[in-house]
Protein backbone atom coordinates (compact mmCIF):
# COMPACT_ATOMS: atom_id res chain seq x y z
CA UNK A 1 0.00 0.00 0.00
CA UNK A 2 2.84 2.13 0.16
CA UNK A 3 5.53 4.25 2.72
CA UNK A 4 4.07 7.37 4.62
CA UNK A 5 8.30 8.70 4.87
CA UNK A 6 7.90 10.87 1.81
CA UNK A 7 4.00 12.06 1.64
CA UNK A 8 2.26 13.95 4.79
CA UNK A 9 -0.73 11.84 4.55
CA UNK A 10 -1.82 8.89 2.11
CA UNK A 11 -4.88 7.92 0.66
CA UNK A 12 -5.99 4.21 0.80
CA UNK A 13 -9.10 2.10 0.38
CA UNK A 14 -10.76 1.61 3.25
CA UNK A 15 -9.86 -2.31 3.89
CA UNK A 16 -13.41 -3.52 4.70
CA UNK A 17 -14.63 -1.92 1.06
CA UNK A 18 -13.39 -2.03 -1.79
CA UNK A 19 -15.31 0.79 -3.50
CA UNK A 20 -15.28 3.35 -1.39
CA UNK A 21 -12.36 6.21 -0.91
CA UNK A 22 -11.97 7.00 2.57
CA UNK A 23 -9.58 9.61 3.29
CA UNK A 24 -6.82 8.16 6.45
CA UNK A 25 -5.04 10.51 7.10
CA UNK A 26 -2.00 8.88 8.65
CA UNK A 27 -0.35 10.88 11.56
CA UNK A 28 3.50 11.02 10.36
CA UNK A 29 5.94 10.96 13.21
CA UNK A 30 9.61 12.51 12.24
CA UNK A 31 11.03 11.30 15.30
CA UNK A 32 10.57 7.32 14.40
CA UNK A 33 11.03 5.61 10.88
CA UNK A 34 8.21 5.47 8.47
CA UNK A 35 5.65 3.42 8.49
CA UNK A 36 4.75 0.32 6.08
CA UNK A 37 1.36 -0.01 5.88
CA UNK A 38 0.32 -3.30 3.80
CA UNK A 39 -2.59 -6.12 3.23
CA UNK A 40 -2.40 -9.62 3.98
CA UNK A 41 -0.59 -11.66 1.27
CA UNK A 42 0.45 -8.38 -0.35
CA UNK A 43 4.23 -8.66 -1.75
CA UNK A 44 6.62 -6.25 -0.48
CA UNK A 45 9.71 -4.34 -2.24
CA UNK A 46 11.65 -2.13 0.04
CA UNK A 47 14.85 -0.31 -1.11
CA UNK A 48 17.03 0.68 1.50
CA UNK A 49 20.27 2.96 0.57
CA UNK A 50 22.52 3.08 3.09
CA UNK A 51 23.49 6.48 3.85
CA UNK A 52 25.12 5.57 7.20
CA UNK A 53 29.30 5.94 7.84
CA UNK A 54 28.10 2.30 9.18
CA UNK A 55 27.11 -1.35 8.02
CA UNK A 56 23.16 -1.74 7.77
CA UNK A 57 20.87 -4.52 7.49
CA UNK A 58 16.99 -4.57 8.25
CA UNK A 59 14.98 -6.88 10.00
CA UNK A 60 11.28 -7.48 9.32
CA UNK A 61 10.28 -8.42 12.98
CA UNK A 62 7.82 -11.50 12.61
CA UNK A 63 7.32 -11.40 9.38
CA UNK A 64 7.61 -15.29 8.55
CA UNK A 65 10.03 -14.50 5.19
CA UNK A 66 8.55 -17.83 3.78
CA UNK A 67 11.30 -19.06 1.51
CA UNK A 68 12.56 -15.62 1.44
CA UNK A 69 15.61 -16.29 3.79
CA UNK A 70 17.65 -13.70 2.46
CA UNK A 71 15.58 -10.95 2.88
CA UNK A 72 15.31 -11.69 6.81
CA UNK A 73 18.09 -9.00 7.81
CA UNK A 74 19.94 -10.51 10.52
CA UNK A 75 23.72 -9.68 9.81
CA UNK A 76 25.82 -12.56 9.53
CA UNK A 77 22.95 -14.86 9.92
CA UNK A 78 21.21 -14.37 6.58
CA UNK A 79 23.12 -11.45 4.79
CA UNK A 80 26.00 -10.22 4.81
CA UNK A 81 25.25 -6.24 5.79
CA UNK A 82 24.66 -3.58 3.36
CA UNK A 83 27.87 -1.11 3.25
CA UNK A 84 28.08 2.18 2.91
CA UNK A 85 26.56 3.85 -0.19
CA UNK A 86 25.20 0.53 -1.12
CA UNK A 87 21.64 -0.58 -1.74
CA UNK A 88 19.54 -3.98 -1.45
CA UNK A 89 16.12 -4.60 -2.24
CA UNK A 90 14.20 -6.28 0.17
CA UNK A 91 11.69 -8.56 -1.82
CA UNK A 92 8.86 -10.46 0.57
CA UNK A 93 5.19 -11.41 0.63
CA UNK A 94 3.33 -10.89 4.07
CA UNK A 95 1.55 -14.51 3.44
CA UNK A 96 -1.56 -15.31 5.38
CA UNK A 97 -0.54 -12.36 8.24
CA UNK A 98 -2.15 -9.44 9.39
CA UNK A 99 -1.64 -7.42 12.42
CA UNK A 100 1.08 -4.89 13.76
CA UNK A 101 4.69 -5.85 13.75
CA UNK A 102 7.75 -3.66 13.17
CA UNK A 103 10.81 -3.51 11.09
CA UNK A 104 14.72 -2.80 12.70
CA UNK A 105 18.02 -2.19 11.96
CA UNK A 106 19.62 -5.81 12.87
CA UNK A 107 23.56 -5.17 13.57
CA UNK A 108 25.23 -4.20 16.34
CA UNK A 109 23.09 -1.84 18.63
CA UNK A 110 21.81 -0.15 15.67
CA UNK A 111 17.95 -0.83 15.87
CA UNK A 112 17.79 2.13 18.91
CA UNK A 113 17.36 4.10 16.14
CA UNK A 114 16.34 2.57 13.22
CA UNK A 115 13.07 1.26 13.46
CA UNK A 116 9.60 2.08 12.12
CA UNK A 117 5.84 0.03 12.30
CA UNK A 118 4.71 -2.57 10.08
CA UNK A 119 0.69 -2.32 9.50
CA UNK A 120 -0.59 -4.81 7.70
CA UNK A 121 -4.48 -5.06 6.88
CA UNK A 122 -6.94 -7.69 6.36
CA UNK A 123 -7.36 -8.70 2.91
CA UNK A 124 -10.34 -6.91 0.95
CA UNK A 125 -13.51 -7.43 2.46
CA UNK A 126 -12.26 -9.37 5.68
CA UNK A 127 -13.51 -7.33 8.69
CA UNK A 128 -11.28 -7.34 11.80
CA UNK A 129 -12.85 -10.11 14.63
CA UNK A 130 -14.31 -7.83 16.73
CA UNK A 131 -15.94 -4.12 16.56
CA UNK A 132 -13.99 -1.81 14.18
CA UNK A 133 -12.86 0.53 16.29
CA UNK A 134 -13.39 4.28 14.73
CA UNK A 135 -10.09 5.45 14.69
CA UNK A 136 -6.37 3.51 14.73
CA UNK A 137 -3.41 5.05 16.65
CA UNK A 138 0.40 4.15 16.83
CA UNK A 139 2.44 3.83 19.70
CA UNK A 140 5.95 2.97 19.51
CA UNK A 141 7.76 3.05 22.67
CA UNK A 142 11.66 3.49 22.87
CA UNK A 143 14.96 4.48 24.51
CA UNK A 144 16.32 7.45 24.17
CA UNK A 145 20.31 8.11 24.52
CA UNK A 146 22.65 10.86 25.40
CA UNK A 147 25.56 9.08 24.36
CA UNK A 148 26.07 7.09 20.70
CA UNK A 149 25.11 3.71 21.70
CA UNK A 150 27.50 1.72 19.47
CA UNK A 151 29.81 3.53 21.69
CA UNK A 152 28.38 2.39 24.87
CA UNK A 153 28.33 -1.43 24.33
CA UNK A 154 31.73 -1.53 22.53
CA UNK A 155 33.51 0.37 25.26
CA UNK A 156 30.95 -2.12 28.12
CA UNK A 157 32.77 -5.08 26.01
CA UNK A 158 36.03 -3.87 25.70
CA UNK A 159 36.26 -3.61 29.37
CA UNK A 160 33.64 -6.31 30.23
CA UNK A 161 31.69 -5.25 32.02
CA UNK A 162 26.95 -4.35 31.54
CA UNK A 163 26.78 -1.17 29.73
CA UNK A 164 24.73 1.87 30.76
CA UNK A 165 21.33 2.04 30.53
CA UNK A 166 19.27 4.29 28.45
CA UNK A 167 18.33 8.12 29.71
CA UNK A 168 14.87 7.81 29.06
CA UNK A 169 12.25 5.89 27.78
CA UNK A 170 9.89 7.79 24.85
CA UNK A 171 5.98 7.57 23.38
CA UNK A 172 6.13 7.98 19.34
CA UNK A 173 9.78 9.61 20.09
CA UNK A 174 8.99 11.77 23.06
CA UNK A 175 10.64 11.44 26.24
CA UNK A 176 7.99 11.79 28.63
CA UNK A 177 8.28 14.32 31.21
CA UNK A 178 7.31 14.04 35.28
CA UNK A 179 4.06 15.37 35.06
CA UNK A 180 5.39 18.79 37.21
CA UNK A 181 7.57 19.09 33.99
CA UNK A 182 7.13 22.26 31.68
CA UNK A 183 6.65 20.02 28.80
CA UNK A 184 4.06 17.46 27.77
CA UNK A 185 5.29 14.48 26.61
CA UNK A 186 3.03 12.34 23.94
CA UNK A 187 -0.44 13.29 23.96
CA UNK A 188 -2.65 11.20 22.60
CA UNK A 189 -6.20 12.62 21.65
CA UNK A 190 -9.42 11.00 21.69
CA UNK A 191 -13.27 12.05 21.38
CA UNK A 192 -15.44 11.40 23.98
CA UNK A 193 -17.25 8.29 23.40
CA UNK A 194 -14.87 6.86 20.88
CA UNK A 195 -13.32 3.80 20.82
CA UNK A 196 -9.74 3.35 19.19
CA UNK A 197 -7.45 0.86 18.04
CA UNK A 198 -3.74 1.21 19.58
CA UNK A 199 -1.16 -0.28 17.57
CA UNK A 200 1.47 -0.25 20.80
CA UNK A 201 5.04 -1.72 20.25
CA UNK A 202 7.85 -2.19 22.21
CA UNK A 203 11.00 -0.74 20.08
CA UNK A 204 13.27 -0.21 22.90
CA UNK A 205 16.59 -2.25 23.13
CA UNK A 206 16.88 -3.60 27.04
CA UNK A 207 13.70 -3.04 29.10
CA UNK A 208 10.21 -4.79 29.31
CA UNK A 209 7.87 -2.06 30.01
CA UNK A 210 4.36 -1.77 31.47
CA UNK A 211 2.31 0.32 29.69
CA UNK A 212 -0.97 1.91 31.93
CA UNK A 213 -3.26 4.79 30.99
CA UNK A 214 -4.73 6.23 34.00
CA UNK A 215 -8.33 5.15 34.66
CA UNK A 216 -8.98 3.57 31.74
CA UNK A 217 -8.87 -0.55 30.67
CA UNK A 218 -7.59 -1.62 27.18
CA UNK A 219 -8.84 -4.70 25.58
CA UNK A 220 -6.23 -6.66 24.50
CA UNK A 221 -7.18 -7.73 20.80
CA UNK A 222 -3.82 -8.73 19.05
CA UNK A 223 -0.64 -9.66 19.80
CA UNK A 224 2.25 -10.28 17.40
CA UNK A 225 0.02 -10.20 14.60
CA UNK A 226 -2.22 -13.01 15.74
CA UNK A 227 -5.91 -12.18 17.17
CA UNK A 228 -6.09 -13.50 20.80
CA UNK A 229 -9.84 -14.05 22.63
CA UNK A 230 -10.65 -10.29 24.27
CA UNK A 231 -8.37 -9.54 27.33
CA UNK A 232 -9.35 -6.71 29.36
CA UNK A 233 -6.28 -5.58 31.17
CA UNK A 234 -5.69 -1.98 32.98
CA UNK A 235 -2.06 -2.77 32.05
CA UNK A 236 -0.07 -4.12 29.00
CA UNK A 237 3.55 -5.84 30.02
CA UNK A 238 5.34 -5.67 26.29
CA UNK A 239 8.97 -6.81 25.87
CA UNK A 240 11.44 -5.32 23.26
CA UNK A 241 10.53 -7.25 19.98
CA UNK A 242 6.85 -7.86 21.29
CA UNK A 243 3.20 -5.80 19.75
CA UNK A 244 -0.21 -5.59 21.39
CA UNK A 245 -3.02 -4.03 19.52
CA UNK A 246 -5.89 -3.11 22.26
CA UNK A 247 -8.80 -1.45 22.40
CA UNK A 248 -8.95 2.06 24.19
CA UNK A 249 -12.97 3.24 24.53
CA UNK A 250 -13.10 6.96 25.20
CA UNK A 251 -15.43 6.91 28.44
CA UNK A 252 -13.80 8.75 31.71
CA UNK A 253 -14.34 12.17 31.99
CA UNK A 254 -13.63 14.67 29.62
CA UNK A 255 -9.49 15.70 30.40
CA UNK A 256 -6.29 14.75 30.32
CA UNK A 257 -5.32 11.49 31.67
CA UNK A 258 -1.70 10.06 32.30
CA UNK A 259 -0.08 7.82 30.11
CA UNK A 260 2.84 5.80 31.80
CA UNK A 261 5.68 3.87 30.33
CA UNK A 262 8.08 2.22 33.02
CA UNK A 263 10.57 -0.48 32.97
CA UNK A 264 9.96 -3.76 34.75
CA UNK A 265 12.98 -5.21 37.22
CA UNK A 266 14.61 -1.56 37.42
CA UNK A 267 16.10 -1.68 40.47
CA UNK A 268 14.87 2.39 41.50
CA UNK A 269 11.64 3.67 42.48
CA UNK A 270 8.66 4.80 40.14
CA UNK A 271 9.22 8.16 39.38
CA UNK A 272 12.95 7.96 37.93
CA UNK A 273 13.77 9.30 34.64
CA UNK A 274 13.18 5.82 33.09
CA UNK A 275 9.62 6.20 33.59
CA UNK A 276 8.00 7.80 30.37
CA UNK A 277 4.97 9.40 31.04
CA UNK A 278 2.31 11.26 28.10
CA UNK A 279 -1.40 11.75 28.28
CA UNK A 280 -4.78 11.05 27.02
CA UNK A 281 -6.55 14.39 25.99
CA UNK A 282 -10.21 14.38 25.63
CA UNK A 283 -10.51 17.27 22.89
CA UNK A 284 -11.94 20.72 23.73
CA UNK A 285 -10.64 20.35 27.87
CA UNK A 286 -7.80 21.47 29.53
CA UNK A 287 -8.56 19.81 32.88
CA UNK A 288 -5.59 17.99 33.89
CA UNK A 289 -6.24 14.62 36.00
CA UNK A 290 -3.04 12.84 37.36
CA UNK A 291 -2.55 9.29 38.30
CA UNK A 292 -0.68 8.56 41.41
CA UNK A 293 2.63 6.40 39.67
CA UNK A 294 2.50 3.93 42.64
CA UNK A 295 -0.82 2.44 40.78
CA UNK A 296 2.46 1.02 38.62
CA UNK A 297 2.91 -2.76 39.90
CA UNK A 298 6.08 -2.77 41.86
CA UNK A 299 8.11 -3.49 39.96
CA UNK A 300 10.59 -5.53 41.22
CA UNK A 301 9.01 -7.21 43.97
CA UNK A 302 9.61 -10.80 42.07
CA UNK A 303 6.64 -12.55 43.86
CA UNK A 304 3.82 -9.87 43.37
CA UNK A 305 5.22 -9.08 39.45
CA UNK A 306 5.47 -12.51 38.91
CA UNK A 307 1.79 -12.71 39.75
CA UNK A 308 0.95 -9.95 37.59
CA UNK A 309 3.04 -10.75 34.91
CA UNK A 310 1.32 -14.26 34.68
CA UNK A 311 -2.25 -12.77 34.37
CA UNK A 312 -1.07 -10.68 31.29
CA UNK A 313 0.40 -13.90 29.95
CA UNK A 314 -2.68 -15.94 29.86
CA UNK A 315 -3.40 -14.84 26.59
CA UNK A 316 -5.11 -17.45 24.42
CA UNK A 317 -5.42 -17.86 20.46
CA UNK A 318 -8.64 -16.41 18.71
CA UNK A 319 -7.89 -19.47 16.45
CA UNK A 320 -9.92 -22.76 17.24
CA UNK A 321 -8.33 -25.43 17.01
CA UNK A 322 -4.75 -23.33 16.73
CA UNK A 323 -3.20 -26.56 14.82
CA UNK A 324 -0.67 -26.68 17.63
CA UNK A 325 1.59 -29.77 16.88
CA UNK A 326 0.95 -32.27 18.88
CA UNK A 327 3.74 -34.92 18.12
CA UNK A 328 7.49 -34.21 18.83
CA UNK A 329 10.63 -34.73 16.47
CA UNK A 330 12.77 -32.60 18.49
CA UNK A 331 12.23 -31.70 22.32
CA UNK A 332 15.13 -29.15 23.84
CA UNK A 333 15.35 -27.77 26.80
CA UNK A 334 17.21 -24.42 26.05
CA UNK A 335 19.33 -23.26 28.89
CA UNK A 336 19.53 -19.56 28.25
CA UNK A 337 21.84 -17.31 31.16
CA UNK A 338 24.37 -14.87 31.82
CA UNK A 339 27.22 -15.86 33.19
CA UNK A 340 31.51 -14.38 33.65
CA UNK A 341 34.30 -15.94 31.80
CA UNK A 342 38.07 -15.09 32.30
CA UNK A 343 39.33 -12.68 30.76
CA UNK A 344 42.67 -11.05 31.05
CA UNK A 345 42.58 -8.07 29.28
CA UNK A 346 39.79 -6.84 30.87
CA UNK A 347 38.99 -4.69 34.08
CA UNK A 348 38.17 -6.79 36.37
CA UNK A 349 40.05 -10.53 34.92
CA UNK A 350 36.15 -11.34 34.01
CA UNK A 351 33.95 -10.80 31.48
CA UNK A 352 30.25 -11.00 31.52
CA UNK A 353 29.16 -13.13 28.67
CA UNK A 354 25.24 -14.98 28.07
CA UNK A 355 24.94 -18.39 26.50
CA UNK A 356 22.48 -21.19 25.06
CA UNK A 357 23.26 -24.77 26.71
CA UNK A 358 26.40 -22.84 28.16
CA UNK A 359 27.30 -22.26 24.34
CA UNK A 360 27.92 -18.48 23.53
CA UNK A 361 27.42 -17.70 19.87
CA UNK A 362 30.30 -16.17 17.92
CA UNK A 363 29.15 -14.45 15.04
CA UNK A 364 30.70 -15.54 11.90
CA UNK A 365 32.02 -13.13 9.10
CA UNK A 366 30.27 -14.93 6.00
CA UNK A 367 26.27 -14.90 6.12
CA UNK A 368 25.51 -18.66 7.78
CA UNK A 369 22.68 -18.63 5.21
CA UNK A 370 24.48 -17.85 2.85
CA UNK A 371 27.38 -20.78 3.84
CA UNK A 372 24.32 -23.23 3.72
CA UNK A 373 23.30 -22.55 0.37
CA UNK A 374 26.43 -22.51 -1.53
CA UNK A 375 27.84 -25.49 0.64
CA UNK A 376 31.02 -23.35 1.51
CA UNK A 377 32.90 -24.95 4.66
CA UNK A 378 33.94 -23.28 7.81
CA UNK A 379 31.47 -20.73 8.65
CA UNK A 380 29.72 -23.10 11.48
CA UNK A 381 29.35 -26.51 13.13
CA UNK A 382 25.67 -28.10 13.43
CA UNK A 383 26.60 -29.75 16.94
CA UNK A 384 24.42 -26.81 18.46
CA UNK A 385 23.68 -28.85 21.90
CA UNK A 386 19.64 -29.76 22.22
CA UNK A 387 20.04 -29.94 26.02
CA UNK A 388 22.37 -28.49 28.70
CA UNK A 389 25.72 -30.90 29.17
CA UNK A 390 25.53 -30.62 32.51
CA UNK A 391 21.70 -30.15 34.38
CA UNK A 392 21.79 -28.62 37.75
CA UNK A 393 19.53 -26.49 39.61
CA UNK A 394 18.70 -23.67 37.02
CA UNK A 395 16.85 -21.45 39.61
CA UNK A 396 18.31 -22.20 42.61
CA UNK A 397 22.01 -21.75 44.12
CA UNK A 398 24.64 -20.74 41.10
CA UNK A 399 26.45 -23.77 40.05
CA UNK A 400 30.38 -23.64 40.41
CA UNK A 401 30.84 -23.61 36.89
CA UNK A 402 29.48 -20.93 35.23
CA UNK A 403 32.28 -21.55 32.16
CA UNK A 404 30.91 -21.23 28.72
CA UNK A 405 32.19 -22.23 25.21
CA UNK A 406 32.65 -20.09 22.50
CA UNK A 407 31.29 -21.26 18.86
CA UNK A 408 28.93 -20.51 15.92
CA UNK A 409 26.63 -23.67 16.52
CA UNK A 410 23.22 -24.25 14.48
CA UNK A 411 20.44 -26.82 15.54
CA UNK A 412 19.35 -28.88 12.10
CA UNK A 413 16.21 -30.33 11.10
CA UNK A 414 14.69 -31.69 8.63
CA UNK A 415 11.64 -29.81 6.74
CA UNK A 416 8.37 -29.65 8.51
CA UNK A 417 9.52 -31.18 11.06
CA UNK A 418 8.02 -31.02 14.36
CA UNK A 419 10.14 -28.75 17.50
CA UNK A 420 9.31 -28.46 20.88
CA UNK A 421 11.65 -26.18 23.05
CA UNK A 422 11.57 -25.46 26.69
CA UNK A 423 13.40 -22.48 27.44
CA UNK A 424 14.66 -22.86 30.96
CA UNK A 425 15.96 -19.02 33.03
CA UNK A 426 18.46 -19.40 35.20
CA UNK A 427 19.77 -17.31 38.30
CA UNK A 428 23.71 -17.59 37.08
CA UNK A 429 24.22 -13.79 38.71
CA UNK A 430 20.53 -12.24 38.90
CA UNK A 431 17.27 -13.95 37.55
CA UNK A 432 16.50 -12.03 34.81
CA UNK A 433 13.98 -12.29 32.40
CA UNK A 434 14.47 -13.11 28.65
CA UNK A 435 12.02 -11.91 26.09
CA UNK A 436 13.08 -14.72 23.09
CA UNK A 437 12.39 -14.00 19.42
CA UNK A 438 12.56 -16.62 16.87
CA UNK A 439 12.69 -15.98 13.40
CA UNK A 440 11.00 -17.47 10.08
CA UNK A 441 8.50 -19.19 11.96
CA UNK A 442 5.68 -17.83 14.99
CA UNK A 443 5.06 -20.33 17.87
CA UNK A 444 3.07 -21.75 20.32
CA UNK A 445 3.29 -20.77 24.07
CA UNK A 446 1.76 -24.19 25.39
CA UNK A 447 3.65 -23.42 28.92
CA UNK A 448 5.16 -21.58 31.49
CA UNK A 449 5.88 -21.29 35.01
CA UNK A 450 8.78 -20.11 37.78
CA UNK A 451 11.14 -22.49 39.06
CA UNK A 452 12.51 -25.32 36.96
CA UNK A 453 11.09 -27.37 34.43
CA UNK A 454 9.77 -30.52 35.39
CA UNK A 455 9.27 -32.72 32.56
CA UNK A 456 7.52 -35.34 34.22
CA UNK A 457 5.07 -33.31 35.34
CA UNK A 458 4.85 -29.79 33.59
CA UNK A 459 3.59 -31.34 30.07
CA UNK A 460 0.31 -32.35 31.39
CA UNK A 461 -0.46 -28.65 32.12
CA UNK A 462 0.36 -27.77 28.42
CA UNK A 463 -2.24 -25.87 26.53
CA UNK A 464 -2.15 -27.90 23.55
CA UNK A 465 -6.07 -26.59 22.21
CA UNK A 466 -5.46 -22.28 22.11
CA UNK A 467 -2.04 -21.29 23.14
CA UNK A 468 -1.15 -17.63 22.07
CA UNK A 469 0.60 -17.50 18.70
CA UNK A 470 3.78 -15.21 18.65
CA UNK A 471 6.82 -14.48 17.67
CA UNK A 472 8.83 -13.17 21.25
CA UNK A 473 8.18 -14.76 24.50
CA UNK A 474 9.24 -13.54 27.60
CA UNK A 475 10.57 -16.26 29.45
CA UNK A 476 9.18 -15.89 33.01
CA UNK A 477 12.42 -14.22 35.76
CA UNK A 478 13.79 -17.50 36.98
CA UNK A 479 11.01 -19.76 35.25
CA UNK A 480 10.68 -21.33 31.98
CA UNK A 481 8.10 -21.19 29.06
CA UNK A 482 7.81 -24.02 26.65
CA UNK A 483 7.20 -23.05 22.71
CA UNK A 484 6.11 -25.46 20.11
CA UNK A 485 6.54 -24.92 16.37
CA UNK A 486 6.72 -26.82 13.07
CA UNK A 487 9.65 -25.98 10.61
CA UNK A 488 8.37 -25.55 7.70
CA UNK A 489 10.40 -22.52 6.20
CA UNK A 490 13.24 -23.46 4.61
CA UNK A 491 16.36 -21.69 5.59
CA UNK A 492 18.48 -20.24 8.62
CA UNK A 493 16.59 -18.75 11.59
CA UNK A 494 17.95 -16.65 14.40
CA UNK A 495 16.60 -17.34 17.66
CA UNK A 496 17.90 -14.63 20.49
CA UNK A 497 17.26 -12.72 23.36
CA UNK A 498 15.23 -9.43 22.48
CA UNK A 499 16.99 -7.73 25.44
CA UNK A 500 20.15 -6.33 22.72
CA UNK A 501 22.53 -6.65 25.92
CA UNK A 502 21.96 -10.32 26.00
CA UNK A 503 22.32 -10.77 22.28
CA UNK A 504 25.40 -9.18 22.00
CA UNK A 505 26.63 -10.86 24.94
CA UNK A 506 26.25 -14.35 23.03
CA UNK A 507 22.53 -15.13 23.71
CA UNK A 508 21.75 -16.48 20.51
CA UNK A 509 21.70 -19.43 18.33
CA UNK A 510 20.00 -20.87 15.12
CA UNK A 511 18.25 -23.61 13.51
CA UNK A 512 18.99 -24.61 9.70
CA UNK A 513 15.78 -26.02 8.98
CA UNK A 514 16.53 -28.22 5.70
CA UNK A 515 14.34 -28.04 2.03
CA UNK A 516 12.03 -30.19 2.05
CA UNK A 517 11.24 -32.85 -1.45
CA UNK A 518 8.16 -31.62 -2.86
CA UNK A 519 7.50 -28.49 -4.75
CA UNK A 520 7.69 -25.10 -3.02
CA UNK A 521 9.68 -26.65 0.09
CA UNK A 522 12.93 -25.36 -0.84
CA UNK A 523 14.45 -21.73 -0.35
CA UNK A 524 14.26 -19.53 -3.57
CA UNK A 525 17.18 -18.11 -5.19
CA UNK A 526 19.16 -15.29 -3.80
CA UNK A 527 18.49 -11.27 -5.22
CA UNK A 528 20.80 -10.11 -7.74
CA UNK A 529 21.87 -8.00 -5.43
CA UNK A 530 22.42 -9.90 -2.58
CA UNK A 531 25.05 -8.28 -0.49
CA UNK A 532 28.51 -9.34 -0.49
CA UNK A 533 30.63 -10.41 2.62
CU1 LIG B 1 13.57 -8.07 16.28
CU2 LIG B 1 16.37 -10.87 15.55
O1 LIG B 1 15.02 -9.42 15.92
Amino acid sequence: VGLDGSTNSLNLFDYEDDTTLVNWTFEINPLEGPTLYAREDDTVLVRVVNHLQDNVTIHWHGVRQLRTGWSDGPAYITQCPIQTGQSYLYNFTLTGQRGTLFWHAHINWQRATVHGVIVIFPKRGVPYPFPKPEKEKIIILGEWWKSDVEAVINQAMKIGVAPNVSDAHTINGHPGPAPNCSSKGYSLYVESGKTYLLRIINGGLNKELFFKIARHNLTVVEVDASYVKPFKTDTIFIAPGQTTNAILTADQHAGKHLIVVCPFMDTTVATDNLTATGTVSYEGTEEFYPTALTTIPPRNATPVTNIFVDSLRSLNSKKYPANVPLTIDHSLLLVVGIGVNPCATCQNGSKVVADINNVTFVMPTTAILQAHYYNISGVYTTDFPGNPAIPFNYTGIPPKNLQTQNGTKVYKVAFNSTIQVVLQGTSMIAPESHPTHLHGSNFFVVGEGVGNYDPKNDPNKFNLVDPVERNTMSVPTAGWAAIRFRADNPGVWFLHCHLEVHTTWGLKMAFLVENGEGPNQSILPPPTDYPKC
